[in-house]
């Protein structure tokens, strides 16, 4: 099997470096595609040396700019590497501009896709994230999905024929790095931290960063239930976020500390500690529940409902006085969750099922 992976951003790295682990410890032939979607060191470089990725072997230098333009820039320079390589199938992952061209671009030359994280649904059609999950999944051939709840998604949608549960790469990636984060990472002293005494706040999304109504309900939510406690909150800020504070000369509350973006290590030492983490991240939703940290989620809708019924999550919204309720009610609460999201061999179980001998037949595959 000849494999082309395409990723572009910051979670994909994360969440594909266990694939390429496999991969490489397999001796499976794969060419790394990068769009450039993210391209500044601390969204993309550092990750590629702390999880000890080997460069890309194609770099397009996408950069930023509309959703069209990305995404069609992206698009024809997938191309032109498919056209070069000939691979038996594309992997792509999430659910990211990246994610969409690398899949758009296969389905057309009719080469196989596989859609690591396939399945996950918010419901909510004005995420740029949701138009781009939707149409993956009805393009790919293979759909390793984490859940049995993304499963039935993806049944009802009529996909059953090509629908492989194998858990969430994130499990994989959480467990081979939060104990070498616990000793490797420095952070909490750096930053002069006690664990359980500090909240993480991660907040990038466009549908709340880019409204400033939204971006300073958010933050003033968080502030002030920080403030009952007088615990600092840390924020690791995207750069998104930053430019939008900027544009809007946004007045950020005392309460809470804005950092640079951490790298793997020491973001996992965070969450692995922080008394609470409010954010409206995907993957950061999924590593504070498998790493035993209680939740806020600063949205109305989530693509990961699993997090809430296992009780580690809690949806908020944006409103303060609901982000103030939630937080004391997730304060404290005792981790004793089972992790919905696989036992971290969901790379493992992909690989498997790209290189068996004959087509694979969908379905559960047993744990
Ligand atoms: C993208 C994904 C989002 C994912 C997030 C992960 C889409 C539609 N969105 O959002 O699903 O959760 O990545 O972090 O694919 N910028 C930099 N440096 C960079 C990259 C971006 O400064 O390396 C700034 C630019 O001003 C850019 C803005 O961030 O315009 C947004 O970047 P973009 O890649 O469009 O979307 P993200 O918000 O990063
Ligand atoms: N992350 C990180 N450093 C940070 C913030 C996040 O390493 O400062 C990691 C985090 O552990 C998770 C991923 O980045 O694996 C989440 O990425 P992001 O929130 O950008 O995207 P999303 O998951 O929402 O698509």
């Amino acid at each position: 099997t000849n494999v082309v992976i395409v990723l572009g951003t910051r979670p994909e790295i994360i969440k594909f470096a266990p694939v390429i682990r496999e991969c490489i410890d397999r001796e499976v032939p794969f060419t790394l595609v990068h769009t450039g979607q993210h391209y500044s060191p601390d969204l993309d470089e550092v990750f590629f040396d702390q999880l000890e990725l080997p460069a890309p072997d194609v770099h397009l230098g996408v950069g930023s700019d509309s959703h069209g333009k990305q995404t069609a820039a992206m698009l024809e320079g997938v191309e032109e590497v498919l056209f070069d390589v000939e691979p038996d199938v594309v992997l792509v992952q999430g659910d990211t501009n990246s994610t969409l061209a690398g899949a758009l671009a296969a389905a057309k030359l009719n080469i196989e896709v596989g859609h690591i994280e396939a399945g996950l649904r918010s419901f909510d059609r004005e995420m740029p994230e949701e138009t781009n999950r939707v149409v993956v999944d009805h393009i790919a051939d293979y759909l390793f999905t984490p859940t049995s709840e993304t499963r039935e998604y993806l049944e009802r949608e009529g996909l059953s024929d090509r629908i492989f549960v194998t858990g969430n790469t994130v499990v994989d990636a959480a467990h081979q790095y939060a104990d070498v984060a616990a000793e490797k990472s420095t952070v909490l002293d750096e930053l002069g931290l006690e664990p359980g005494e500090f909240y993480l706040l991660t907040a990038h999304r466009a549908e709340n960063v880019d409204q400033l109504d939204r971006f300073s309900s958010l933050l003033d939510g968080v502030a002030q239930f920080a403030d009952e406690t007088g615990w600092d909150v840390v924020y690791p800020i995207h750069p998104r976020a930053q430019n939008r504070i900027d544009a809007f000369d946004l007045e950020v509350p005392d309460a809470i500390r804005l950092v640079e973006p951490l790298d793997f290590l020491d973001f996992l030492r965070l969450e692995s500690t922080a008394a609470l983490a409010f954010t409206d991240s995907g993957g950061v939703q999924e590593e504070t529940c498998i790493l035993g940290t209680p939740c806020v989620t600063l949205r109305y809708t989530t693509e990961r409902p699993e997090t809430v019924y296992v009780g580690a999550n809690c949806l908020a919204g944006l409103d303060p006085v609901d982000i103030v309720d939630a937080g004391r009610q997730m304060l404290g609460k005792r981790p004793d969750w089972d992790v919905p999201f696989g036992d971290g061999r969901a790379a493992e179980r992909i690989l498997d099922l790209l290189t068996a001998p004959t087509s694979p037949t969908a379905g559960t595959i047993p744990a």
